[in-house]
């Protein structure tokens, strides 16, 4: 039996324009994110920088805009300086946020031209866990001062011979937690962030800088450790970031599938917190969000870094995704959009191999994994603003999050097309969703697109590249200003509309 619920689709109701930085991803050196990942020097498809071709085809497929390096926790034990220069000069390291051993075959310089060929905008993290102000204003001196000075001279001896011009700086990673090489109390971090911001400032007043916010909504210090950071760095930063992973394997599936309404409970939070802060200051800024790290992860597979065995690439954290777990990461992205008017950067944790939406193996293929695909959509057609929906439809009782509407979604309109696009998820894991729609005059449907499948735990890999891909949507019809389609059970989908007329 299906369930009805309906939903009014209006460009008057804005929230705040797509911002493209939310199409974000993340390349830490982690497991295989970076070797044999991105950066595979003899691999059939490699170009002459070591590249993967095949990484670069599908990161710009998958419509990444921005990508941050190099960590994670793998920056708060980073040497920047090992990564440069003439790589048989280069050092091995212990590395020991992942426990791995790193070779530096890899760095700074390669990061940015693996950017600039994936066509990505790069968002580069400081190390504020082992090392402090002095070393992050040499970095940052290195990668954008354009020459004249020690060492933007040595960035151009080493061959870049322009500033990379890096306007994104994360101020350290996760330093609330105690896993973290550094970490520290809030009162000790928001006194380094904002000596480090005020530096950098110093240096180039345009950057942008991102305090760390709590590593998960679960620190024991989540609001006060904020509030704490902000209260010290306030003027100094642009954003601060939220971090959020969702463990399939943790609780109950319907709870798994509201994830996207903890991921809007949080950004509300934060953003209260900041407000709460600027209130105190008598600031009119405001404070953006930077959510730096999201996905889905089966957390509760991982033993823990101490369990690690010193080697080099170790095959870590190479979750394989099913279709629910496209399904929630589509929802993610709908509650990203949702939240247009404060969340200004996001990055999907992380892009090759880690957690991540693509899979290669070495000297082989490499594969789009399910969660590839709502990603990929939703950075090709949400454009323009961001509209508010409010789907009245039933709500499903979860363990962990109370009652969760049954419907999920968000919407954008492109002004300079007139086109306007529904992301939509039915969250309901027995019955399908009729849903009708109000649309405004003159538009017409040109598209339905969903992902589902009669099996959910359907997964790809590199024998079956393409056993979960999205397909044509059935139903969808339209009379007058409204139009109806049915929502499969635990299905995300993409609904287009666009002018009968170029002229409407
Ligand atoms: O993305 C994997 C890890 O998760 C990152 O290194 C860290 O920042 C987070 O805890």
């Amino acid at each position: 039996m299906a369930t009805t619920a309906r939903l009014t689709l209006d460009p008057a109701f804005r929230i705040g324009p797509v911002e493209p930085r939310i199409f974000g991803s993340f390349v830490e050196h982690m497991g295989r994110c970076v070797y044999t990942g991105v950066f595979e020097p003899g691999h059939p498809l490699a170009d002459a920088d070591g590249f993967r071709t095949d990484v670069l085809e599908l990161t710009r497929e998958l419509g990444v805009t921005l990508v941050r390096y190099p960590g994670g926790n793998f920056v708060s034990n980073y040497r920047w300086e090992d990564g440069v220069g003439p790589v048989e000069d280069r050092p091995a390291r212990l590395e020991l946020a992942w426990r791995s051993l790193e070779g530096n075959s890899f760095g700074l310089n390669e990061f940015m031209a693996w950017a600039a060929k994936a066509g990505v905008e790069p968002m580069m993290a400081l190390n504020l866990g082992t090392r402090g102000v002095a070393e992050a204003l040499e970095l940052v001196e290195y990668a954008n001062y354009p020459g004249g000075t020690r060492l933007s001279d040595l960035r151009r001896a080493h061959g870049a011979d322009r500033p990379h011009d890096v306007r994104l700086w994360c101020l350290g990673n996760e330093l609330d937690g105690p896993w973290q090489m550094g970490h520290k109390t809030a009162g000790e971090y928001g006194r380094l962030a904002a000596e480090t911001a005020r530096a950098l400032k110093r240096f180039d007043p345009g950057l942008s800088l991102v305090a760390c916010g709590s590593s998960n909504s679960g620190m024991p210090t989540f609001g006060a450790w904020e509030a704490e950071v902000l209260e010290a760095t306030y003027e100094m930063v642009d954003y601060v970031s939220l971090h959020a992973y969702y463990d399939p394997s943790d609780g109950d599936v319907d709870s798994f599938l509201a994830s996207g309404a903890d991921m809007e409970h949080m950004i509300r939070s934060i953003a209260a917190t900041a407000d709460h802060v600027g209130a105190k200051l008598r600031s009119d800024k405001k404070i953006r969000l930077s959510f730096d790290e999201w996905n889905v992860w089966y957390q509760s597979r991982f033993d823990g870094e101490s369990s690690l065995e010193w080697t080099e690439r170790p095959r870590l954290i190479e979750d394989s995704y099913d279709v629910t777990d496209a399904v929630v990461v589509g929802s993610l992205l709908i509650t990203l959009l949702r939240n247009a008017d404060r969340v200004g950067v996001a990055c999907q944790a992380q892009l090759a191999n880690v957690i991540a939406p693509i899979r290669t193996e070495p000297g082989g293929p490499a594969w789009r994994q399910t969660i590839f695909h709502p990603f990929a959509l939703t950075a090709r057609h949400a454009r323009g603003e961001v509209l508010r929906v409010e789907p009245e439809c039933a709500a499903i009782p979860t363990a962990k999050y109370g009652e969760a509407p049954a419907i999920w979604a968000t919407a954008t309109h492109d002004a300079a097309t007139g086109e306007l696009v529904l992301f939509v998820v039915n969250r309901d894991r027995d019955d399908a969703c009729a849903l009708e729609i109000t649309l405004p005059e003159g538009l017409r449907p040109v598209e339905h697109v969903e992902l589902t499948d009669d099996d959910l735990s359907a997964a790809n890999s590199a024998d079956f590249p393409d056993r979960v891909t999205p397909r044509p949507g059935a139903g969808l019809s339209q009379e007058g200003r409204q139009a109806s389609l049915t929502l499969p059970p635990v299905s995300w989908s993409i609904v287009r509309f666009a002018p009968n007329s170029p002229q409407e």
